[in-house]
């Protein structure tokens, strides 16, 4: 069994430590910013494949108390790269350093790669790496005196599907996207609507994650290409991924927006995800937004200040929200936003409130529901 490690915004680690507790990953332990996992390798595929929320899936080779050059060294060279580690491949060195001793990156990283070296050169009887096959990208986390030495499984970042290689202006992150759709409990019998879709990734990913397909079916992961994890392992994922998808026939999506080019951009997005069959676009403003029946799952991110739209249009249309989003039996309102006066703008107090990053701005998601 292995130790594996998702690193993750503030805010997001329960939801993946869910999630992967739903893979039968073992251990499963969230801490301040990730969340540690173990299995065997089938499960690293898996996680890479399945994962809705995690942005890259990274192997823990070892853990210990750095506290100067010396420990640092002897902690890395200590470690079983050539488990990982062939005698062609690549693996340059990335990491920071939080609340350490050891502060000066750049420094870490030299001796974190000597360490490595020194520790292969032994284990593979070579003096000299040409490091022309696969990246193993290697990455050290200093946090209070503490580092950890982690390998990266996923290479591109797992928000990365595929689907959207045209994103419009301030698009959601897909992983964003996707905790969303569950902190709003999305369920495949739902109507989900999102009357400010930009480039479609809410109703995408709801829609994606209502049929149960995976979203890393079709897209490479950098453990795919290394010798030490056997090919099979990926095709048998890959199949068992597959295997459960199914059409969500109770499911609906309904997807507007006032600019007709982000329209046509949403409508290629959700083609190239398979999901076409699932959503309606149409071009409205959100201020004549109703829903279409009783009752609906209401997703969306509003223009911010900082972004798209100045501070006091903003504003205005946040107003236009809290008009248009009635509350009723069966209907759920979930609206990301960074502003801090949302509620009283709005004008009602959300159910329930969570603290997530869109990047790097802080946000919180609002939900509402009766
Ligand atoms: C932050 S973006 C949404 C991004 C989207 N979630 C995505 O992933 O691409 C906000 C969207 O609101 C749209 N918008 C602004 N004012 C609107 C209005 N009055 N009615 C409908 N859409 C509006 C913008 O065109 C923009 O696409």
């Amino acid at each position: 069994m292995f130790t594996y490690v998702v690193p993750c915004l503030l805010g997001m680690e329960g939801l993946i430590a869910e999630e992967l507790r739903g893979m039968e990953a073992r251990d499963v332990r969230a801490e301040n910013g990730r969340v540690l996992f173990g299995g065997d390798v089938s499960i690293l595929a898996r996680a890479n494949i399945c994962s809705r929320f995690a942005e890259r899936i990274q192997i823990l080779v070892g853990e210990f108390p750095a506290r100067s050059f010396d420990e640092l060294f002897e902690g890395t060279k200590a470690l079983p790269w050539e488990d990982w580690i062939g005698r062609r491949n690549a693996f340059p060195v990335k990491g920071y350093s939080i609340d350490s001793a050891l502060f000066s990156v750049r420094d870490c990283q030299a001796i974190v790669k000597k360490a490595v070296v020194e520790r292969l050169k032994g284990r593979h009887g070579m003096d000299w790496f040409e490091e022309t096959g696969p990246l193993h990208q290697i990455q050290f986390a200093l946090f209070k005196d503490r580092a950890s030495l982690l390998l990266d499984t996923s290479g591109t970042g797992l928000h990365k599907r595929g689907y959207r290689p045209a994103a419009r202006e301030a698009p959601l992150k897909e992983t964003l996207a996707a905790a969303l759709c569950r902190l709003a409990r999305l369920q495949p019998n739902h109507t989900l609507y999102d009357p400010m879709c930009g480039s479609g990734t809410i109703v995408i990913e709801g829609a994606l994650m209502a049929a149960n397909i995976a979203p890393g079916l079709h897209r490479p992961f950098a453990a795919e290409r290394w010798d030490g994890i056997d090919r099979r392992v990926w095709r048998e994922e890959r199949e068992r991924a597959a295997g459960l998808a199914r059409p969500a026939e109770g499911f609906q999506a309904v997807a507007s927006d006032i600019d007709g080019e982000a329209l046509a951009v949403a409508r290629e997005n959700a083609a190239r995800a398979g999901v076409t069959k699932y959503i309606q676009f149409g071009q409205a403003d959100v201020r004549n937004f109703r829903l279409q029946g009783e009752r609906g799952t209401v997703i969306t991110n509003p223009p911010y200040g900082e972004r798209l739209l100045d501070l006091a249009q903003a504003d205005e249309l946040t107003a236009v929200l809290g008009r248009v989003f009635q509350p009723g039996r069966g209907r759920s309102y979930t609206i990301l936003s960074s502003s801090e006066e949302f509620e009283r703008i709005f004008g009602r107090r959300a159910s329930k409130r969570r603290k997530l990053y869109n990047g790097m701005i802080k946000c919180q998601a609002y939900l509402y529901y009766d």
